[in-house]
Parts: C-alpha cells; structure tokens; sequence
C-alpha cells in the first residue's frame, strides 16, 4: 500500500524552495497545468498511461525545466505522493507529455492521482486505475 505520506507534496515544495531561495537567482514557482490523466481517464496496473501537460503558458525562464511525476492517492486531503516509485523523473517540460509505467501492484480504486512536478507542481483529478485481471470493473 502507499504510506501515509501526508504533505509529501507539500514537504516537497517547501524543500525545493529553500533550495532555490538560497542560491543567488530569482526563484521563479511555475507550475504546469495537467490535462491528462483527469476524471475520465481509466489505466490500467501493469501498462503504460499517458501524462500530458500545458506548454504554451511556459514562461521562457522555464522552459529548460524537467519535471518528476509522481502517483498517489487522494485520502482525506492528502495525496499520499509516491515518492520512493516516481513515475518518472527528469522529463523536458516542453515535451508536454510523457507515457509512463503504470504499476503492476495496484489496487481497484477510483481516488488516483498524479503530481507533475518542477520548481512548483500541480495535482491532477482524481481518475481510475483497474488490475489487469479485473479490467471489466471499470465498465460497470
Ligand atoms: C508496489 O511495489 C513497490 C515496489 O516494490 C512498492 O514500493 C509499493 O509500495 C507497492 N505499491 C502498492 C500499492 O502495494
Ligand atoms: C481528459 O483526458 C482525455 C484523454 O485521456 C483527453 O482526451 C481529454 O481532452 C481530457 N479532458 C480534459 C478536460 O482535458
Ligand atoms: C536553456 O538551454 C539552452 C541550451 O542549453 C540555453 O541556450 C538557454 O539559455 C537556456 N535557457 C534558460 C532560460 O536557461
Ligand atoms: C481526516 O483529517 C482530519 C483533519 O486533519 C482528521 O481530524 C481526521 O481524523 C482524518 N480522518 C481520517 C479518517 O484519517
């Protein structure tokens, strides 16, 4: 299961912060705006999904920036971000999308939800995720 990580995201943002407040460069906090996956997106555990995101908003200060995306489940609030399994690291921002391992471990449950993160990120909808074995239960 995830562990409770609560706040990670907000834990990861505050320590990216203090990295970057503390060089001698103006911090710029953008974050890209997640078009998928979003409610109506169904993955399946154990293929692939597909992560897109805003760039024609990217301000040109980062437009060299690469992002880490993370999964997670939406509980209480929280998001409990993955953060020991990123679903993937070090993606040019301006590549827009990336398709990404979903993994083969995951449970049925309908409170997904992916972190695409650069100097500042953003938190998809909530969406679905079905076993392999069991994929007929997002039809009902
Ligand atoms: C899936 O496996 C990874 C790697 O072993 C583990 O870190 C993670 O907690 C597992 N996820 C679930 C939902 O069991
Ligand atoms: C939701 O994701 C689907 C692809 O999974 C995409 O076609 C659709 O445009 C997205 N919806 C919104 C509101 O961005
Ligand atoms: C982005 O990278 C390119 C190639 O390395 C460089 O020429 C450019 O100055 C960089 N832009 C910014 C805003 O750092
Ligand atoms: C949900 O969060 C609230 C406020 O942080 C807390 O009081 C409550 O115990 C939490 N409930 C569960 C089920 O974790």
């Amino acid at each position: 299961m995830f562990s409770p990580l609560y706040s990670v995201f907000s834990a990861l943002l505050l320590a990216l912060n203090l990295s970057v407040t503390a060089a001698p460069v103006k911090f710029l906090a953008f974050a890209p705006t997640i078009i998928t996956p979003n409610s109506s997106t169904v993955w399946t555990s154990g293929n692939s999904g597909s992560v897109s995101w805003v760039t024609n908003d990217v301000p040109t200060e980062a437009q060299n920036y690469t992002l880490t995306i993370l999964l997670g489940r939406l509980n209480n609030g929280s998001e409990n971000l993955d953060i020991t399994n990123p679903l993937a690291t070090r993606v040019p921002i301006m590549q827009g999308s990336v398709t990404v391992p979903v993994p083969a471990n995951l449970t049925y449950a309908t409170d997904y939800v992916v972190a695409v993160i650069g100097d500042s990120g953003d938190i998809s909808s909530c969406f679905t995720i079905v076993p392999a074995s069991n994929a007929s239960v997002a039809l009902h």
